[in-house]
């Protein structure tokens, strides 16, 4: 992609369907009794890729068009054996849980990524699984592959994880509806709660208190209707795109405003972002707005340790939020951006000292001293996130930047350069 400098940003407009709602809608509703109506869904690869695994294990998933699914549930114990190898792409959601799920059938299974999954951790999934009495062999440096042996008696334990992780939590609660007794999982900090309230949705009961959340196995779920909201990690990039832009004033509709989702509203507010969310509502067990966001001069601040989790994907943008806020940003406790689809801090921190901007990486953040940004070109390492954060930097830069290697954009946002050339970018797919 080249992105050029814009005069503004202006429409009311929708972004693509969450993606970490799409993918527990396909799961949740493959593994429910009776059918689920599911609509908003992220017609994108990694959502995608969790939808081909379960139709590889004999369900019927129909692809009604326009985000509608209609999943017909084959109980927790009817998924099939699948004939080869289950590829999720670059999905780790779907590797993580899909894990657990696997771990608790009686047949054998093998997950596989592409070259960028394939290196990131999934010890993190796999110690606390055979603590539950599961088999899953990894690759010695304890990534994918994963070969999952079926007919293993799984059971409930107590789990206090090393690292907030919402993928981590939900495996072994999804694992934990096979398991004798109560599977209980303790976060270091709260992380998104869509697996605990989309398991609600389906009727079984899942206890929460503060980090800790519990559930017993062997009930069953009860098909539902789903309505996904738009992804407010999509809604990002324009949250940031319209405060840094002069003369912008957009309106982001239907996006999904679970408070274990919203860290980057309350980063950008407390730097000063002009930002309303506008007729608050539930739909389907899930809060939803529309965002109203207009330009405004951002200033850099200390981000609370308390919201990183709460804000973990946006950090990309929210790097380049504080390159051109006044003043010094600094974000810490955030190592986890080290092991996502790339290492965030570095990833970022490069490409924004390569377009002179003072940001220096910390083991676990980053400390930049907002100021002006040069036209450059930039590598995206093949991250969806990072593609799209310097498309968003390119809107106030000295000139025009150049973003490499941006096929994985398709990952998370489809549509991503129509949507925002709709709405006042200057940006051109390569
Ligand atoms: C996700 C959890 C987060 C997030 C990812 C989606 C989920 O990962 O980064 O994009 O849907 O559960 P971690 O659990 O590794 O933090």
């Amino acid at each position: 992609m080249i992105s050029s400098p814009s005069t503004g940003l202006r429409g009311t407009f929708r972004v693509p369907g969450d993606k970490s709602i799409s993918h527990r809608s396909v799961m949740l509703g493959s593994l429910a009794e009776g059918v689920t109506e599911v609509s908003g869904f992220l017609e994108a690869e990694d959502a995608l890729a969790t939808l081909k695994t379960f139709q590889n294990m004999g369900v019927n998933i129909e692809q009604l068009g326009e985000g509608r699914l209609r999943v017909h549930g084959v109980g927790l114990h009817g998924l099939k054996k699948p004939i080869n190898d289950l590829y999720v792409g670059n999905s780790g959601t779907s590797m993580r849980l899909l894990s657990g799920i696997l771990a608790g059938q009686s047949f054998d299974s093998v997950l596989q990524g592409d070259s960028s999954l394939n290196k990131r951790p999934m010890r993190r999934v796999l110690d606390p699984l055979s603590l539950m009495g599961a088999e899953v062999e990894s690759t010695e440096a304890g990534t994918s592959p994963l070969n999952i042996k079926g007919h293993q008696a799984l059971k409930g334990i107590r789990y206090h994880m090393p690292m907030g992780s919402a993928q981590v939590k939900s495996c072994l609660l999804l694992a934990g509806l096979y398991a004798e007794g109560t599977t209980t999982v303790v976060e270091p900090a709260v992380t998104r709660d869509h697996t605990e309230q989309m398991l609600r949705g389906f009727g079984y009961e899942v206890v929460t208190e503060g980090n800790v959340a519990s559930l017993k196995g062997g009930g069953s779920l009860k098909a539902t209707s789903i309505d996904v909201p738009a992804d407010i990690s999509s809604a990002a990039f324009f949250l940031v795109a319209a405060s840094i832009t002069p003369n912008s004033d957009i309106t982001l509709q239907h996006v999904g405003i679970n408070p274990t989702r919203t860290g980057v509203i309350d980063i950008l507010l407390k730097m000063g972002a002009d930002i309303q969310l506008l007729n608050k509502r539930v739909v389907g067990g899930e809060s939803v707005a529309d965002i109203r966001v207009k330009s405004c001069q951002l200033q850099g601040i200390n981000v609370p340790e308390e919201l990183v989790a709460l804000a973990i994907d946006e950090f990309p943008v929210l790097f380049v939020a504080a390159a051109y806020a006044n003043g010094a940003t600094v974000v810490t406790g955030a190592e986890e951006l080290r092991v996502k689809e790339s290492d965030r801090i570095q990833t970022m921190a490069e490409g924004l000292q390569s377009l002179g901007v003072d940001a220096q990486a910390t083991p676990d953040g980053m400390i930049i001293n907002g100021g002006s940004v040069s036209a450059g070109e930039i590598e995206s390492f093949d991250d969806h996130r990072i593609a799209m954060a310097f498309a968003v930097a390119g809107l106030r830069a000295e000139g025009s930047i150049k973003v490499n290697n941006c096929e994985n954009v398709s990952t998370s946002f489809p549509g991503f350069v129509e949507l925002s050339s709709s709405c006042g970018f200057d940006i051109q797919a390569l």
